[in-house]
């Protein structure tokens, strides 16, 4: 198929965007660069553009004879999105309807939509299955959900079939070793602990260690950025074969605390971490879990590195290669 990646020079784009390429598909990128990074595009067609510029999502959708999106442009930082709400709605929700409209006017009928575990809000259950509801509890995890409540609309009246994958803890590069996180600045906790770990990073905290959890800190499910790669492409290959709408939780169904993460990163690089414990974060859940089982079900995804220790070693290949330094 002929495939559009918005977002296809960032971290999770950039890793869709070569596995597409990998199973055979046509991709053509296009990416603003304000987040993501020119040499993250390894293979396809790259095109400096932004979703606010109509034309040329139209001229593309035309040209290029696109077939289906994965749309994963947006704004993705939870505190930004607590001071900037105006930039979130815009980019998340106004430049994302650009592109449907588009895709209606070029009767391009798939989307597979990049969606974040951020949309549940506090869980009430855990692991979280996609039936939880979905009570943001901030603007970027609102963005998220109203732009799904679009689709199903979009669905509803225009006939464009969704897959929306809500990511809980994308973490980990590509095995290639030329691509993987490099945000900026930098708020995960995989990259800043290995970047403390390197030197390169004074300070590490810990961000509250009173939470009712075994150790007080909190816990997240880190999901291989290679392993939510390969659902998008299960997801795009389903919705042309015929799968109705739908929404997909993607995680591992373990959860690692934050001083579990920093204790195996130590184990991964051979050295103990030194982290000191400082202020919850405003906004931070006790415990994000996933239930993935719909996903594993319906297209038969599996991931190849559900282990903790294997994601961070990923991560630390690319971290001490220099990251996108490393490849010049
Ligand atoms: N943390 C620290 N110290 C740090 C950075 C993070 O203790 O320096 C902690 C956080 O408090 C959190 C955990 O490590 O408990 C993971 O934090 P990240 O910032 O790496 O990831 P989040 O769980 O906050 O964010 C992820 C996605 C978001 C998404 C969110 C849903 O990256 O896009 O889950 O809640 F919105």
């Amino acid at each position: 198929m002929k495939i559009l990646v918005t977002g296809g020079a960032g971290y999770i784009g950039s890793h869709v965007a070569k596995k597409l390429a990998e199973s055979g598909h046509d991709v053509v990128i296009i990416d603003n660069l304000v987040k993501g990074h020119r040499e993250a595009v390894l293979q396809g067609k790259f095109i400096e553009g932004d979703l606010a510029d109509k034309g040329l999502l139209d001229r593309i959708m035309r040209e290029e004879e696109i077939e289906g999106v994965i749309h994963l442009a947006a704004y993705s930082l939870v505190g930004e999105s607590m001071e900037k709400p105006g930039m979130y709605y815009e980019n998340n929700v106004a430049n994302g309807l650009n592109l449907l409209e588009a895709m209606v006017k070029n009767r391009v009928r798939y989307i597979v939509f990049s969606s974040t575990a951020a949309v549940y809000g506090e869980p009430l259950e855990i692991p979280i299955t996609e039936t939880h509801p979905a009570v943001p509890a901030n603007t970027y995890g609102e963005s998220k959900l109203f732009f799904e409540k679009i689709l199903e609309r979009y669905d509803q009246i225009h006939d464009i079939r969704y897959i929306s994958l809500r990511y809980f803890n994308a973490a980990g590069a590509d095995s290639s070793g030329k691509i993987g996180e490099a945000h900026d600045p930098e708020t995960h906790l995989i990259p800043i602990v290995l970047e403390k770990a390197l030197g390169r990073r004074e300070n590490l905290y810990i961000y509250g260690d009173d939470y009712p959890t075994a150790d007080g800190t909190c816990i997240r499910d880190y999901i291989h950025v290679e392993d939510l790669a390969d659902a998008h492409i299960l997801a795009v290959k389903a919705l042309k074969d015929g799968l109705d709408s739908r929404i997909y939780n993607l995680g591992n169904g373990e959860g690692y605390s934050v001083k579990e993460v920093i204790n195996t990163a130590g184990e991964v690089v051979g050295k103990e971490i030194k982290a000191e414990i400082g202020e919850r974060r405003p906004g931070d859940p006790a415990v994000l879990v996933a239930s993935s089982e719909k996903i594993k079900k319906e297209l038969g995804w599996e991931p190849l590195y559900p282990d903790l220790k294997q994601i961070i070693e990923s991560a630390w290949r690319w971290h001490k290669g220099g990251g996108f330094r490393g490849n010049d």
